[in-house]
């Protein structure tokens, strides 16, 4: 079922509500489950073991993963009546841009392991929904052929900072060039955690070069080889998994690129307060509050119980973003509570992806959207501001 998007999602979530009730009474259930649970059960009966335990899976013992979750089950939302929620209007500004709603797609690297041009269906959901995807470095299309896919719409660029400076800037200055309206610089992969369900099937996708065309077609990257790609893709490969993570990172290398790029760079990883100071004095004009979903460092504290130390330190200089464990509408509506400007979402839509291609992530994003919008009128609310640290109460 295809229905036309609003512009802002105020009112979409009875509409959306109407046309999949219809749809059931002509015996047509949605083809995308609904609850996160079965939509990841759907995923798992078509994806190959290895891509659905990548995409599912985490650090160590996975005990992040589940604290992500549970952590929303620590707040409980107080709703307020007869307030006339008859108007609502789920849009934001952000960076100079309006969004639909608090959402962004979160990047996420290696999609064709779920479909063949996995990432171009992302992009078309994206800019069929007006939903911003933060395309990742590492991703099976070029950043270029992501912006033709998104034109028209709004799109970000998530960077891995690399040992080759030189081959970093390319890629910063690629995206600017493309029309990325913002970079994202995630800071907790500089080298990749511990993780079990990947270990235990000896799988890594990147090793398979997966992931690799923003390299393989940069030229600065290629001026670095003794053989192009075409003539040694193994080397090739090699080489450019050397790029994607650098240990000897430190705050000046934000700084460095932060002189750099015209584009505003927000930092992806943040969970200490101090590093959300040291981000900001380094350049950064954004944060985003995130343990990577879980998938870097297990039994590190879940994303969402750092949030009101990183707002405290950053809230007032620069947007804070959310990510880590966002499944529902109340999820997004308790995180723009306690303060983030708007909120990531991840593995959901590649479930959707694996279920449903393009159409798939569409409706995973418009049941998000549609669920978001009902959870705040039926709250009182008429617009993402009005959700405050008052709209809470802890569970
Ligand atoms: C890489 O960013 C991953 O989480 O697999």
């Amino acid at each position: 079922m295809v229905l036309a998007m609003p512009a802002n999602y105020g009112g979409f979530g009875p509409q959306r509500q109407a046309a999949i009730y219809q749809a059931g009474r002509a015996g047509q259930p949605p083809r995308i489950p609904v609850s996160p649970e079965q939509l990841e059960a759907a995923a798992q009966r078509v994806l190959s073991a290895e891509a659905f335990d990548y995409v599912a899976g985490a650090a160590g013992g996975e005990r992040t993963l589940r604290a992500n979750r549970d952590e929303f089950d620590r707040w409980f939302l107080l709703p307020r009546m007869l307030r006339d929620v008859h108007e609502r209007d789920t849009r934001i500004e952000l960076f100079g841009k309006s969004l639909p709603a608090p959402l962004l797609l979160a990047p996420i690297g290696a999609l064709e392991m779920v479909r063949p041009d996995a990432v171009l269906s992302v992009a078309r959901a994206s800019l069929a929904t007006g939903v911003p995807i933060i395309a990742s470095t590492l991703t099976s299309r070029t950043l270029e052929e992501i912006a033709t896919a998104t034109e028209g719409g709004n799109r970000w660029f998530q960077l891995y900072w690399g040992p080759d400076r030189d081959v970093d800037l390319s890629l910063a200055h690629r995206a600017e060039k493309a029309g990325y309206t913002a970079l994202v610089l995630t800071v907790d992969t500089p080298i990749i955690g511990w993780r079990d369900r990947d270990l235990g099937r000896g799988f890594l996708p990147l090793l398979g070069g997966l992931g690799l065309a923003n390299y393989l077609t940069d030229p600065v990257f290629r001026s670095r080889l003794a053989k192009p790609p075409e003539e040694d893709l193994p080397g090739a490969v090699q080489q450019a998994i050397r790029m994607v993570g650098d240990p000897g990172l430190t705050w000046s290398d934000l700084r460095f690129l932060s002189e750099r790029t015209a584009l505003p760079i927000l930092v992806k990883g943040i969970l200490h307060p101090q590093d959300a100071v040291a981000a900001m004095e380094a350049g950064a004009n954004g944060l985003i509050v995130s343990n990577h979903g879980g998938r870097q460092v297990d039994g590190s504290m879940p994303a969402l119980r750092a949030l009101p130390s990183i707002l405290a330190e950053a809230g007032q200089h620069v947007p804070v973003l959310f990510d880590s464990g966002i499944r529902h509408g109340a999820d997004v509506a308790k995180a723009i509570a306690l303060g983030a400007r708007a909120v990531l979402l991840g593995r959901p839509y590649v479930w959707g992806l694996a279920v449903g291609g393009e159409a798939g992530v569409r409706e995973v994003i418009e049941n998000l959207l549609a669920d978001f919008d009902l959870t705040l009128g039926l709250c009182g609310l008429t617009k993402p501001s009005e959700l405050t640290r008052d709209v809470l109460v802890p569970g």
